[in-house]
């Protein structure tokens, strides 16, 4: 019997006197008895630690009449965007309530893949999200995404590592790049830097941090695309360089966040680019890197005034438009948004609340080292607006990609990216 079955029955068993005989035939259907309701939730791991299992346990004590049952997504967000914009637009029911990126709204209400939801919630519910949340949200007026949790981009770095070399915390590009080799050299630790260099949507995220701190853009004000800059040759080149010159292994050309999270937790790594919930992650008991680990805002290059940027990501609740239970995932998600969850989400899992109060709340900035600092960091989102957001995003990190595993040149992959992004931004609005 599966164990959203047990847990579904536990709960009815005072009320359902009729469950034996409901039991093992229409009991897994979705209505189990006129008073509960049971959701089906589709959300990626977001940190290994077990968030999503944990809120929903804590939802449902809450919600005695909603069951929710967890899908679990893959981790590449292409990956689980592609799987969920295949179900929902072949007109599936399920999931009812969807976890996705906060890049997706473009795709998804313009090909009406996510229910509009001015109508089920009030003006004051959307106020109360930390200001900027709700219009990445938006699309044509309308909000299709609950601001569920915020994303940024940090260095943490090897405290011990430091202090034992001497070496300063570093501020910028090229003091990160020093500090790895110094430790390489003294073979204080396996490898200098590890971040997101694969093939991915979390390329584009890196890649925007390096391209801003350059002073580079992928679009223009006027929405022409200008990749192929003197900026962005900077920005590349450098990463490029950390390959070459071993500060980052080759392998990185291959590595997600769960990758590179995993050298860094092993004690293999001095530093690492990762989201907010590193912090968390890194601290588990069991990885070797508890206790020795601090986080600053991103570098910046030489001679520019710090602190660098950090790409916005983060993740928004959905509702299927197919979904049959429209009343009960708009509880739910009025919940995962509530100060209840979002505190539980910035306490264990160093998640930034969207939840402007507890976002703002002085005693959760005190809570972990990477709260404290959200609001010093200078934050950079992607160009997600447009419809096209996938084919936008594949232009940057295939070229970019592709010229950090060395098989094309800096300028070569600048320039391929560039009239992909044309063609990219001419087929749809930006
Ligand atoms: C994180 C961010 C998300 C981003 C993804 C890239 O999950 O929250 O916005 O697209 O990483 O891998």
């Amino acid at each position: 019997m599966k164990k959203s079955l047990l847990v579904s029955m536990s709960v009815l068993s005072a009320s359902a006197m009729t469950m034996t005989v409901m039991a093992g035939s229409a009991f897994a259907s979705t209505k189990h008895s006129s008073s509960v309701t049971t959701i089906n939730w589709a959300a990626s791991p977001i940190s290994n630690v077990g968030i999503r299992k944990a809120l929903i346990q804590l939802f449902e004590k809450t919600h005695p009449n909603i069951q929710v049952k967890l899908t679990s997504q893959p981790t590449n967000t292409d990956t689980n965007r592609a799987s969920l914009a295949t179900e929902i637009s072949g007109g599936s029911a399920t999931p009812d309530v969807f976890m996705g990126d906060v890049v997706w709204p473009g795709q998804f209400a313009s090909a009406g893949l996510a229910l509009p939801l001015n109508n089920y919630f009030s003006k004051s519910y959307f106020n109360s999200f930390a200001p900027g949340l709700v219009q990445g949200a938006t699309y044509k007026g309308k909000v299709y995404g609950a601001p569920f949790f915020m994303d940024a981009g940090f260095l943490y770095y090897r405290k011990d590592l430091l202090a034992k070399a001497h070496l300063p915390v570093p501020k910028t590009w090229e003091q990160l790049a020093n500090d790895s080799k110094v430790l390489l050299k003294n073979h204080l630790v396996k490898y200098g830097f590890v971040w997101e260099g694969a093939s991915y949507e979390g390329l584009t995220c890196n890649w925007m941090e390096y391209l801003t701190d350059a002073g580079g853009q992928v679009f223009n004000a006027a929405g022409k695309p200008v990749m192929n800059s003197p900026a962005a040759v900077k920005a590349l080149t450098f990463m490029r360089s950390l390959i070459t010159s071993g500060v980052s292994p080759k392998s990185v050309t291959t590595f997600q966040e769960p990758q590179a999270m995993n050298v860094f937790n092993a004690g293999d790594a001095a530093f690492l680019r990762n989201w907010d919930y590193a912090w968390s992650n890194s601290q588990t008991k069991g990885t070797s890197v508890v206790g020795k680990v601090g986080v600053v805002p991103m570098p910046t290059f030489a001679g520019k005034k710090g602190p660098g940027y950090g790409n916005i990501g983060g993740w928004n609740l959905y509702i299927n438009p197919h979904s049959k239970h429209i009343q009960a995932d708009v509880t739910f998600i009025k919940w995962m948004t509530s100060v209840q969850a979002q505190t539980v989400l910035a306490s264990k899992y160093s998640e930034i609340p969207t939840n402007n109060q507890v976002q703002h709340d002085p005693k959760i900035k005190k809570l972990n080292p990477v709260l404290a600092i959200v609001g010093s960091e200078h934050l950079v989102p992607r160009p997600a607006q447009s419809p096209n957001y996938p084919k936008v995003s594949s232009a940057i990190y295939q070229n970019v990609n592709a010229a950090l595993s060395g098989q094309v040149s800096v300028q070569t992959a600048l320039n391929n990216a560039n009239s992909q992004l044309s063609s990219a931004s001419s087929s749809s609005s930006l």
